[in-house]
């Protein structure tokens, strides 16, 4: 099967938007292709927030896929996205990634990269939709005024230099073999292996979606790739929401 493009920009608003933005003007897009930018001059995050995208640091990453199961299965697409990036930094760097619900990249306890999925045009049969993920390569100096969390980045975690290419080629290759099996089987085989890398398993946490809260003990994803949480003794799946760690 031949490979789907990498197009590489230097400086862009943000990649995600970028690859929206083709959808919309009608460019046909292959499945799989993938933009990556040594730069983003608006790179989101979610929740609309800010992805802090200094040149030539990190990765910023776009790729895009449609989902031929319809928007009911975006939820599993994004699980899916981060067990296949914690695949290949665990397979070529033997990193001990872990996933935070529902797309956050954790190494030892600090956010490592985050994923973003849009949806563009859908129909009942298939959604377009555009995937981004920002991977911390080597954070500058001073990042901390401009990242409101504990961060971790690849350089100092292995003390090695990151050959960005190399890491555009494994991943673009390990999310188009994942997402064709996802296609085809859904998430339900996917469950265990989202478990064992859960990051809050077992843990006391606050989910927060508007101005509600709900506590409870993490208790994995179920098949559609909810989050479970034990709330007295009753497990209760969600699919939206934002999660942390609650405070003793
Ligand atoms: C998050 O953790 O909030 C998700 C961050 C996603 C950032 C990436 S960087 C490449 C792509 N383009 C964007 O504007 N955002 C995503």
């Amino acid at each position: 099967q031949q490979q789907a493009p990498v197009w590489v920009q230097s400086v862009t608003d943000s990649t995600n938007s970028q690859l929206m933005q083709k959808l919309k003007d009608g460019v046909g897009l292959e499945k799989g292709a993938v933009l990556v930018a040594e730069a983003q001059t608006a790179g989101r995050g979610r929740r609309g927030k800010q992805w802090f995208s200094p040149f030539g640091c990190n990765l910023y990453f776009s790729m895009y896929w449609q989902l031929e199961q319809g928007i009911q299965a975006a939820m599993g697409l994004s699980l899916v996205v981060g067990l296949a990036v914690a695949k290949v930094l665990q397979q070529q760097w033997q990193l001990p990634v872990r996933l935070k619900w529902p797309n956050d990249l954790y190494l030892e306890h600090k956010k490592l990269g985050g994923i973003l999925v849009e949806l563009a045009g859908q129909t009942h049969a298939q959604c377009d939709v555009v995937i981004g993920l920002g991977l911390n390569i080597r954070m500058p100096d001073q990042t901390d005024k401009a990242v409101d969390q504990p961060w971790a980045d690849l350089t100092s975690a292995l003390g090695q230099h990151i050959d960005r290419n190399l890491l555009v080629a494994l991943l673009q290759h390990q999310l188009v073999l994942e997402l064709q099996q996802f296609s085809q089987q859904g998430f339900a085989g996917y469950v265990q292996a989202f478990n064992l890398l859960d990051q809050f398993a077992g843990e006391q946490v606050t989910l927060s979606s508007g101005s509600q809260t709900i506590t409870g003990f993490c208790a994995g994803v179920d098949a559609q790739g909810g989050l479970v949480l034990d709330i007295n003794g009753q497990k209760q799946s969600f699919y939206g929401g934002e999660l942390s760690l609650r405070k003793a």
